[in-house]
């Protein structure tokens, strides 16, 4: 699984968004460390607040399944510029990313990849918790 053919599927799951609010349509592809891919769509709500993003679909499902340990998530939406994870995705992606998790973005012509790690730098993680 390349980068283009995980964005690719962020591509398609995009369409099966349930967002009928803002009308943004967003997928996520994420790709295991064992080679899995679990796609997510953002998931809206009347009470906004309740709203559930692309990414954070796409790690629920996967946890859910037992897996824990993530190599990359590529995102696309249906809006003109790229989309970039929000803060509170980027928190829940540095939960699992046991070395660095690759961010995949772009569309049908462009396929760019950054490091979690320079989109959160100096995260809270697990070892900020020791020392308690
Ligand atoms: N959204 C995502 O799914 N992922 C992001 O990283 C940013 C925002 C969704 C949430 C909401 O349904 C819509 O885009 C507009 O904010």
């Amino acid at each position: 699984m390349n980068n283009r053919q995980l964005l690719d599927l962020a591509i398609e799951a995009k369409e099966r968004a349930y967002s009928p609010y803002s009308g943004v349509k967003v997928g996520a592809a994420l790709l295991t460390t064992s080679g899995d891919v679990y796609c997510g769509v953002n998931v809206e709500n009347a009470s906004y607040g309740a709203t559930n993003c692309a990414e954070r679909t796409a790690v629920y499902k996967a946890v859910s399944e037992g897996h824990t340990d993530f190599a990359a998530i590529a995102i696309a939406s249906n809006l003109d510029d790229v989309i970039m994870p929000c803060g509170i995705c980027r928190q829940v992606l540095l939960e699992f990313a046991a070395k660095d998790i690759a961010v995949i973005v772009g569309d049908a012509h462009s396929c760019t990849a950054y490091a979690l790690s320079d989109l959160l730098p100096s995260g809270f993680n697990r070892q900020s918790l020791k020392g308690e």
